[in-house]
């Protein structure tokens, strides 16, 4: 007789960092989104399964993707959910985040979604409110939903991680979305390398269990999976790269340095693109090979498995 698949839970009330997890708690969390996808390809999509439950979702950061996600995912769920950006809040009066996470959480909400420029910021909120918080991203630290939706998108395209090759390129240094990859594939069985200039590097690299490259036809070889970052130049105090012609030259995605990956290699990159930045325009619409918008679609879905989980309080016994 078959096992009874696991039912998805996670350790901790929160989820803050992918650091930690391991294949048998992301595994069931994908599992669960996979059945969102098809809810959410449904004309109805709405169920009642988190109805009365509150999320909001508290921006200090701009975004497209993540925020509006987490709204939709929501309300597909039947959660009221509510927006609030710092710019349009009392942060801009001078209220610090400690003051504005306590006075959100005596208006007893059941999920809270942060995303702040700081590192370490979400998880000092999460220490102060009762409710489940999700991180959204913090600084250079950690973006956990990133890194699930993209396990999602590889997993219901290649069948399966473990044993893929994934190379991670560009921005290592200032990417949340990479940190988190890293973490996510390493307890799925992948490997990973990462490629971009040494400027673009952390010190700490050779730590997180990947291969390091500085040149892309070298680093892309027979590669299964290209996942594109883009630079943040909003966290860079400096110049890390001498301009961005070169930084194309040399670490844009184009036909010609594909060609040394699989041919059946998937391209992916989490938003927002800087086409002829990192990527080149016509490659990032080539529907054989990108699957950028799969991602930004079960985004959605890992979302509501998240909210699943995490809003309805079910932590793993
Ligand atoms: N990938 C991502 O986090 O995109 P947004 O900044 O648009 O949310």
């Amino acid at each position: 007789m078959e096992p009874a698949p696991r039912r998805a839970a996670l350790p901790s009330r929160h989820l803050l960092a992918i650091q930690g997890l391991t294949a048998a708690e992301i595994t069931p969390l994908l599992d669960l989104a996979d059945g969102y996808v098809e809810q959410n390809r449904r004309p109805e999509k709405k169920s009642a399964l988190l109805r009365g439950r509150t999320v909001i979702n508290l921006f200090f950061e701009n975004s497209t993707r993540t925020r509006t996600s987490f709204e939709l995912a929501g309300k597909r769920l039947g959660a009221d959910v509510i927006n609030m950006s710092a710019s349009a809040s009392s942060v801009k009066k001078g209220e610090t985040l400690i003051d504005t996470a306590m006075t959100l959480n005596a208006m007893q909400p059941d999920a809270l979604v942060v995303r702040h420029p700081e590192s370490g910021a979400v998880k000092l909120l999460a220490d102060k409110v009762r409710c489940a918080v999700i991180n959204g991203g913090d600084g250079t630290h950690e973006h956990p939903t990133q890194a699930l939706l993209d396990a999602l998108t590889i997993r219901r395209r290649k069948g399966r991680i473990e044993g893929l090759q994934v190379a991670i390129c560009g921005d290592i240094l200032h990417s949340r979305v990479a940190r988190s990859n890293i973490h996510l594939l390493n307890a799925m069985g992948a490997r990973v390398r990462v490629i971009g200039p040494p400027t673009l590097m952390p010190t700490d690299i050779d730590r997180l269990g990947v291969d390091v490259h500085h040149d892309m036809r070298r680093g892309l070889r027979d590669c299964d999976i290209v996942m594109m970052l883009r630079l943040q130049t909003e966290r860079m105090q400096g110049q890390f790269v001498p301009s961005i012609r070169e930084y194309f030259h040399f670490f844009g995605l184009d036909y010609a340095k594909l060609a040394v990956a699989r041919p059946d290699a998937l391209i992916m990159h989490p938003g927002p693109m800087n086409r002829g930045v990192e990527i080149d325009s016509e490659l990032a619409d080539d529907i054989d090979r990108s699957v950028i918008l799969d991602q930004v679609e079960l985004g959605v879905a890992v979302r509501m498995a998240v909210l699943d989980v995490l809003a309805r309080h079910e932590v793993a016994p």
